[in-house]
């Protein structure tokens, strides 16, 4: 992952470019009618597509092709080369694709393609209740209408905003580099336009599987056909004295992370309760902001248990070089106005605090209604609850992964992932849950790609240079890879990604993939 140019590159594709350019499966970025496009061909077929992923703008020619789709080498958009359709998140809009003609030796592009999507789903409930407006509700209403689903949707969620952009709040928006505009998933009238009807500020209080309802915190009661459950996560507070004074801030919503920004701007220095990725994230940001950073954590290498021993150094160093504090090994006995001291007795000063000690699943809603729970809604292949009609995707789903068995994962992605196949089975698509989980986390210039699931006593093996930010990290148990990090490597991780996904081997450092 790095920055993506705006120069227009490679041949101008309105002059043609020669057939013989261009192998099976492979790819050329051009250029024509002032656009980047990207030229692809599979088999006899050759396609044009925007060459910008339409998430955050990744250079799609630097992705994987797979059959006749691009995969996005930043964060495994999918789109499909044939219709420029967004098939997987964290894509939501489709790309546009051009007009590819052949004349005699040569390829031209011609002009862009209007496509209308017309489906029909294979069963539709009467209605569809989403609980939760997050990741992966917001992209399970989209999914159903996209399916041709005409029925009533109703996405229910708690927060005062719809679905946004939630990895963006401890990133480039807290950093102050991207604008509040860039943050909702889809404009508001998106909602309107596509009969969606989205409730802000509204809690679901119960749900009654036996007669298919839901009441809600204002004691309206709701029936339902079909529900999707995806309540999220909430963070885990501290209980240490001090720990409820208003300079303490954690991060979840919008809301938190404009309260951390409005703090930031009367403070002189944060101190940042939690090593892991929310902490060191927001560490990361705050320092764009100039405030001075101290990062408290209670292991003695941060991310060790997921990322392993390298990386965990690299995170640190990447953060020390940027003047980032790190007290490790050391938990928060008391926080005062303008100190946080430790057990060891240390004091710190600092009037700005942040907390990012984890997350636990919202499960309560499923619990009382009787579904069955484990760390999690336990869900089957096909995210289908214990309950009949009632799903669940996103934070609070723990589904029978096919390499790690039963996992329940905090990814962005995995939950826009499942709120699309949960809505593909509402409407009788019978689609397993196949996709491996993926992240990724950024901290300053380093850009972290994690895919698979590995297991803290899994073995870490380099490839490559972490450091040039070029390399991954190889996580292997019994003989078999569980999960690859990656660093620059971006299309390694997207061909773990594969194999993992067709219930292949990867092992690309002894060859015995
Ligand atoms: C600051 C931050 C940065 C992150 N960065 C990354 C990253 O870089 N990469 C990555 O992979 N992951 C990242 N994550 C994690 C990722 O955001 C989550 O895994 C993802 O949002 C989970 O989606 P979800 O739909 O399950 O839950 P959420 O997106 O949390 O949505 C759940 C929604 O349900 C609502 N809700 C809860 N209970 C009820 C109820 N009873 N009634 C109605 N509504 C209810 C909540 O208000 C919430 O809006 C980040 C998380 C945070 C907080
Ligand atoms: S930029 Fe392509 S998936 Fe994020």
């Amino acid at each position: 992952m790095s920055e993506s140019s705006d120069e227009l590159k490679g041949p101008d594709l309105e002059k043609g470019m020669e057939i013989g350019a261009l192998a099976d499966g492979g790819m050329v970025l051009g250029h024509a009618f002032g656009q980047a496009i990207l030229v692809a061909r599979c088999g006899d077929e050759f396609f044009g597509i925007e060459a910008k992923c339409t998430h955050y703008g990744g250079p799609l020619e630097q992705g994987l092709m797979v059959d006749c789709t691009i995969r996005c080498p930043w964060h495994h958009a999918r789109f499909d080369l044939r219709t420029g359709e967004a098939m997987a998140a964290p894509a939501l809009r489709d790309a546009t694709c051009w007009k590819i003609e052949k004349r005699e030796s040569r390829i031209f592009v011609t002009g862009k393609i209007e496509r209308k999507r017309v489906r029909r789903p294979k069963s539709s409930p009467k209605n569809v209740l989403i609980v939760g407006a997050g990741a992966a509700g917001g992209a399970a209403a989209e999914m159903l209408r996209r399916q041709g689903y005409e029925g009533a949707i109703t996405l229910i969620g708690a927060d005062e905003f719809l679905p946004y952009d939630r990895p963006n709040l401890s990133k480039d928006y807290l950093a102050g580099k991207a604008q509040e505009e860039s943050i909702p998933l889809w404009p508001p009238d998106f909602y309107h336009e596509q009969k969606i009807e989205a409730l802000t500020k509204t809690r679901v209080a119960a749900i009654d599987p036996g007669n298919g309802r839901i009441t809600l915190s204002d004691g309206r009661s709701l029936g339902y056909d079909s529900l999707l459950l995806a309540t999220g996560a909430e963070p885990i507070r501290l209980s240490i004295p001090g720990a409820d004074l208003p300079h303490v801030c954690y991060l979840r919503t919008l809301a938190d992370s404009r309260r951390i920004i409005e703090k930031a701007r009367r403070a002189k220095r944060a101190i940042i309760i939690g090593s892991s990725f929310i902490g060191l994230e927001v560490a990361a940001s705050l320092r764009e902001r100039k405030l001075e950073v101290t990062v408290l954590g209670k292991h003695e290498h941060p991310l060790e248990n997921v990322l392993g021993h390298e990386l965990s150094g690299l995170i640190r160093e990447t953060h020390e070089s940027r003047g980032v504090e790190f007290h490790l090994g050391r938990t928060p006995a008391t926080i005062r106005d303008r100190e946080v001291q430790l057990d060891n007795g240390t004091v710190l000063e600092g009037d700005l605090v942040v907390v990012g000690i984890g997350v636990r699943p919202n499960t309560e809603l499923a619990e009382r209604a009787g579904l069955a729970t484990d760390d999690g809604v336990l869900v089957n292949e096909y995210l289908e609850t214990s309950a009949r009609g009632i799903f669940a995707a996103g934070d609070i789903a723990r589904w029978p992964d096919r390499r790690a068995g039963r996992i329940r994962v905090e990814h962005w992605v995995v939950a826009q992932w499942q709120g699309q196949a949960a809505a593909r089975n509402i409407l009788g698509a019978r689609e397993p849950f196949v996709l491996p989980p993926f992240f990724w986390s950024n901290h300053f210039d380093l850009e972290i790609g994690y895919v698979g699931h590995g297991g803290r006593d899994d073995r870490a093996i380099v490839s490559g240079e972490l450091r040039a930010r070029d390399g991954s990290v190889f996580f292997r148990k019994g003989g078999k890879t569980t999960a690859v990090v990656s660093v620059g490597h971006d299309v390694e991780n997207l061909e773990a990604e594969l194999a993992f996904e067709r219930g292949e081997e990867f092992d690309p450092i002894s060859g015995e993939q």
